[in-house]
């Protein structure tokens, strides 16, 4: 708990101190894609307690467990059925839909967000890149990075836990030439003309899952 509130502290002062390093950058390109909208039963008032944010924790674990359990086994299935160049179609298509199909059922908005994003989609807001950046700063100095919840502008409760790379993800993610095969650069480049999501080593941080939980309203923290 204390690790969690020395990282918490550590977020609110990167939050109030960094202004304009995270202008948004033009995008070049434009993706159709509607975002769910969920709407739930009923919301309930809560003061995040310790007891409210360990539930939240533990729900926004499972929740990113079940979605990357979900992705990488279709992704493993679609290189499996067609090499790396299907499957990148495939997390083209399907990456979303799978994400929103699992938000959809569950009542909650799960996202991955990244800085380095290949889909634009995905980039951060300015209160998400400052959280994210606390992540580095921890990774970078390493230190663990632990999972944890705050709330957005509307005061609805929001997880995140950093996205680790691994050896699987460096075949379009990794560096071009070497770990990405030049076939699948130029897929890569044709889907993705904007893409930032390369150069990444096993180990580095790829981003950030956020879930969001519109079922509850942050009155009051503790
Ligand atoms: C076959 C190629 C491929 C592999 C392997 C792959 N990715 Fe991706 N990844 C993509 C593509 C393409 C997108 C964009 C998906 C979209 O348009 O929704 C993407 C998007 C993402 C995103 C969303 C943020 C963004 O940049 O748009 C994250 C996070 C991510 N990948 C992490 C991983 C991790 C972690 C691994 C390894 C476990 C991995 N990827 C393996 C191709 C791949």
């Amino acid at each position: 708990m204390k690790r969690i509130l020395i990282f918490s502290l550590l977020v609110t002062i990167l939050i109030s101190s960094c202004h304009n390093q995270n202008q948004k950058k033009e995008k070049t390109q434009k993706k159709e894609y509607t975002p769910v909208a969920i709407h739930p039963d009923k919301v309930t008032n809560i003061v995040l307690d310790d007891s409210i944010r360990n539930m939240l924790l533990e729900r926004g674990r499972e929740l990113a467990g079940i979605t990357q359990l979900k992705l990488k086994q279709e992704l493993r299935k679609a290189i499996k059925q067609g090499g790396i160049l299907n499957a990148i179609s495939f997390c083209n298509k399907r990456a979303m839909e799978i994400t929103d199909s699992i938000s959809l059922a569950e009542k909650v908005y799960i996202k991955r967000l990244a800085k380095k994003y290949r889909n634009p989609v995905n980039d951060m807001s300015e209160d998400e890149s400052k959280i994210y950046k606390a992540y580095i700063i921890n990774h970078l100095s390493k230190k663990w990075s632990p999972a944890m919840i705050t709330w957005n502008k509307k005061g609805q409760p929001v997880y995140y836990n950093p996205i680790v790379v691994d050896a699987l993800c460096l075949k379009c993610h990794g560096a071009p030439g070497t770990d990405i095969k030049p076939e699948v650069a130029e897929k890569i480049a044709e889907l993705y003309p904007d893409d930032k999501a390369t150069n990444f080593r096993a180990g580095d941080l790829r981003g950030m899952w956020s879930i969001t939980f519109p079922e509850y309203m942050v009155t009051d923290a503790k």
